[in-house]
């Protein structure tokens, strides 16, 4: 299966964004929840059905919040291998160890990030980083050829 491929075809960002998650849950064991946040206003957003994993109590993280309010802000991948060693880090299930950030660019402006939590520690390797950034970049393909119409 191309993930890439799979993104690109869908006909809106809703199940482009649905297409992502399940794709990239699938992709590793050590994948213990994936979502994609988009930014409302200054707000980073979560919908029911843009996640795979357990339930979290954090669908509204402010850009000055978190490692995903900081990946956003910085327009930077962040790879946390140890989470409870990062003071920004919000906790959704006591059970993760690290954590991924991807920010998802259209031009230079953050539309919303990939977020990814594993129960390993140190989890993230250099090659899902990039596999992660060619996701966030197929999902920012999308959103530019549906006008950026709203999720
Ligand atoms: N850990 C994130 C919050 C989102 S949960 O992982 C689903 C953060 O620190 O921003």
């Amino acid at each position: 299966m191309d993930i890439f491929k799979d993104i690109r075809s869908q006909p809106t960002w809703d199940l482009a964004i649905r297409t992502a998650v399940a794709g990239v849950k699938a992709m590793k064991p050590y994948y213990d929840w994936v979502g994609v946040y988009m930014l409302e206003g200054d707000m980073l957003t979560l919908r029911d059905e843009h996640y795979s994993g357990l339930p979290t109590e954090h669908t509204r993280i402010p850009l000055d919040s978190g490692i995903c309010g900081a990946g956003a802000a910085e327009k930077e991948t962040l790879v946390i291998d140890d989470v409870s060693a990062d003071p920004r880090y919000i906790a959704c299930s006591l059970t993760v160890k690290s954590e991924i950030v991807v920010p998802i660019m259209v031009a230079d402006r953050v539309i919303g990030v990939l977020d990814l939590d594993s129960d390993t520690p140190a989890a993230f390797t250099a090659d899902d980083r990039r596999e992660l950034e060619q996701v966030a970049a197929a999902l920012a393909q999308v959103w530019e050829r549906a006008g950026n119409e709203k999720p």
